[in-house]
């Protein structure tokens, strides 16, 4: 059996219900669901896979499963495909949200938040809305899409916006107390930007906030020359209403390059990876959500495979909860984790193009997809993109770096994964397909974490044996640290995101 199709044999093959533990603490089944059921019914229950709640979060009443309730809070406290939309969930970023909150409150610019894909940047821009909601500031919440246009999108906003706010009208005005909007004094053409700034000019005892999230997925240029011109529009003549912009990006120039002067009117944050006390705190807040305990070893393993990564660590803590309910248990162990791991390994996986798959498996078989794991753990923060001084980072015994490096060019050369391309930072090397960076990343952190745990149950055998020989590491670059490989590429990230 091939390595990929043990792993996926693992990754399905569920270990069977084992009888509730002592310690276990979920509150028992209430007694009627305890006795017996009819035989039929049971079997056919067995048979077939059932939704456990109804579409209104009830628990389904004819399940018989004493954790569904465990179930239904688990999926509320990790939420690995959704933002964060609950002030509760939300973990770390302080720094950050008080930095948005003075540019916009104090210095009345305009924000541009960018990051990488599955870096927090929604999830910021919901708790920030909430922020300014208690500060009584109008937020209209918009998310982009490949076709919206400038005209589109302020028709919707101006829709949100009361006409109780706009000078001409009195609160107890006709118009004003029927619920009409702003957007009733627009004309049917198509909006242009000073259009769109002469509205909001008139508005008084509020502030509005527009934010624009998944600005990337609108690539078209007259919709950025627009906002672009708005921005402008808005800052020179004090209008108060603000641009929040969030999205995907490599950096701003696509943005200002329509209008360079709008620079000193734009606030610039890349949404930074979380640091493992933040991935720690994002694990505790769904302790407390959901009920569930996770296990110091657990911990440590979510964190490091998350390498800073909120989605990772939400996805992972989803997983390992879940392993855990399926076994009986509310705390969640190493070994829930590891199934955890596979099942996202098997998922990311199932995202990688069939050639790419080809590829990888043949650079296992070659011994250099391990090398490959680690660069994509470093350019996964940097749009993918690494180059030789991650090598030099993250191997810091000369021959090895040298070793890779060589290894690393051949690849590019060939194709295989790898390109290598000149910009301004030197060579760089980027990963032709971008799902295949979580899958390597992650199936390197999954051997390191499991070699370097073993290596320290060992020195611990090693020490209790009084054998202080056998303690030693065996070669320092061959191990990857927490530290190596989760600090290092913010190192990484820093640099490309500081322009040096
Ligand atoms: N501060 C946080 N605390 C807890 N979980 C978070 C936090 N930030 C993000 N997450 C989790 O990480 C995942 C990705 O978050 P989000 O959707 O906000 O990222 P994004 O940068 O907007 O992604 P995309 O680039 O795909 O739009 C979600 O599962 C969310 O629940
Ligand atoms: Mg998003």
């Amino acid at each position: 059996m091939s390595w990929i199709n043990s792993l996926m044999a693992r990754s399905f093959g569920r270990k069977p219900k084992k009888t509730p533990q002592p310690g276990f603490v979920f509150s028992p089944a209430p007694a009627a669901r305890e006795e017996p059921v009819n035989k039929k019914t049971a079997a056919s229950t067995a048979a077939f896979p059932r939704f456990q709640s109804t579409a209104g979060d009830q628990l389904s009443p004819r399940l018989n499963d004493r954790f569904a309730a465990a179930r239904i809070k688990l999926r509320s406290a990790f939420t690995p495909s959704q933002p964060i939309t609950d002030k509760r969930m939300f973990a770390g970023r302080i720094d950050v949200l008080t930095t948005l909150i003075r540019s916009l409150e104090d210095q009345r610019v305009h924000v541009i938040m960018y990051g990488e894909r599955g870096i927090g940047k929604t999830s910021l821009v919901h708790v920030l809305t909430q922020a300014a909601e208690e500060a009584r500031y109008i937020v209209v919440y918009c998310s982009c899409g490949a076709g919206s246009t400038f005209d589109e999108i302020f028709r919707a906003v101006a829709a949100d916006v009361p006409l109780l706010f706009h000078r001409g009208f009195a609160p107890t005005a006709d118009a004003a107390e029927k619920g009409g909007t702003l957007a009733d004094l627009l004309p049917a053409g198509p909006l242009s930007p000073r259009l769109v700034a002469d509205l909001f000019a008139k508005l008084t005892g509020t502030r509005l906030l527009v934010v624009l999230d998944e600005f990337d997925v609108c690539e078209s240029p007259d919709f950025r020359r627009n906002i672009a011109e708005l921005i402008k529009n808005l800052s020179d003549r004090s209008i108060r209403t603000q641009l929040v912009i969030a999205g995907v990006a490599a950096d701003l120039t696509e943005l200002v390059q329509h209008i360079p002067s709008i620079r000193r009117n734009i606030f610039a944050l890349q949404v930074p990876k979380m640091s493992a006390a933040e991935i720690s705190h994002l694990v505790e807040n769904g302790e407390e959500i959901s009920g569930m305990s996770f296990d110091k070893a657990a911990l440590d393993y979510i964190v490091f495979v998350a390498n800073g990564s909120p989605y990772f660590a939400s996805l992972l803590s989803h997983h390992a909860g879940l392993a855990a309910i399926d076994n009986g248990r509310s705390s969640v162990t190493l070994e829930d984790v590891s199934m955890a791991v596979d099942q996202a390994l098997t998922e990311f996986r199932g995202r990688i193009s069939k050639h790419s798959q080809s590829q990888i498996d043949q650079a296992a078989k070659s011994g250099v997809r391990h090398v490959l794991g680690v660069m994509a753990g470093a350019a996964l923060f940097n749009s993918g993109r690494f180059d030789a001084r991650d090598v030099d980072a993250l191997y810091p015994s000369a021959a090895n770096a040298a070793t890779f490096k060589a290894t690393i060019d051949e690849l590019a050369s060939k194709h295989i994964l790898l390109e290598a391309n000149e910009d301004e930072y030197g060579r760089g090397y980027h990963f032709a397909e971008e799902a295949v960076l979580p899958y390597l990343w992650i199936l390197a952190a999954q051997k390191r974490f499991l070699e370097n745990r073993k290596a320290a149950d060992a020195q611990v055998e090693a020490a209790k044996a009084g054998n202080k020989a056998a303690t030693q590491p065996q070669s320092q670059d061959n191990i990857v640290t927490p530290e190596k490989a989760a600090v290092q590429p913010t190192v990484a990230t820093g640099r490309a995101a500081g322009r040096p």
